[in-house]
């Protein structure tokens, strides 16, 4: 992931690099207007400039090969799952994408995604596209289908990856979780980015950000994340 800035005085905002081109020299951020730091970034125009752009920062992730592979985003976190899922869809692996979104107007990136997963299940919580409900109850319809999962990625808002975790741990799957705490410096020395994972502290800038997500103390993240 970068961290970057708008301007002097703009708040520092962690974004996952969501896509990139090699040959433009280009990556791609995408993020959701939520508060002033976010729409300074969202109001810059064509051939603009943020003042800073710091990356990349976080582990890289390990790319199998030849296994089931079930991703499933909650929202944004589609854009931080699309170019795992192209790295796995390139490995050859067998990737199933469930998108799961609040309603189908906040769906995006659709044809991205169709592109490099075998198969794409969607919901939406107010049923306005695909299946009515949550995202994990797609990951529940895969087990009971009996698809062989070798892995499970949740990628999300923290209550999401909570309940696939949940689920995953029912039904004895590894599951990877990639953690988005609030995050300052993004090396390591301010510890707002502190999560617990197995009983040990960890940084999820430095030592993530994904994590296994079975061994998350999500309550005490969800709580952090409260006290901003
Ligand atoms: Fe400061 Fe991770 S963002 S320690």
């Amino acid at each position: 992931f970068v961290i970057v800035r708008s301007h002097e005085t703009g708040e520092r905002i962690p974004l996952t690099i969501a896509d990139s081109d090699a040959e433009r020299g280009t990556i791609t951020l995408v993020m959701q207007e939520v508060g002033r730091g976010t729409e300074k970034l969202g109001a810059f125009e064509e051939g603009q400039s943020y003042i800073d752009v710091v990356g990349p920062l976080g582990k890289h992730r390990e790319i199998p090969e030849g296994k089931t592979i079930v991703c499933v985003s909650g929202g944004l976190g589609l854009a931080p799952m699309y170019p795992q899922t192209k790295a796995y869809h390139a490995a050859g692996n067998k990737v199933i994408s469930i998108v799961g979104a609040r309603s189908k107007s906040l769906l995006f990136w659709q044809d991205k995604i169709e592109k490099v997963s075998t198969r794409v299940l969607y919901s939406t919580d107010d049923g306005s596209f695909g299946h009515h409900g949550y995202a994990t109850q797609l990951l529940e319809q895969l087990v009971a289908e009996g698809e062989k999962i070798d892995e499970v990625v949740a990628i999300g808002p923290v209550p999401h990856m909570r309940a696939v975790a949940e689920c995953c741990k029912k039904h004895n799957l590894p599951v990877t979780v990639s953690l988005n705490p609030i995050m300052v410096d993004g090396t390591g020395m301010c510890g707002g980015c502190r999560v617990t994972v197995g009983g040990k502290v960890q940084y999820a800038c430095v030592d993530g950000p994904e994590f296994d997500g079975a061994e998350v103390d999500f309550a005490e993240l969800m709580a952090r994340q409260g006290t901003y």
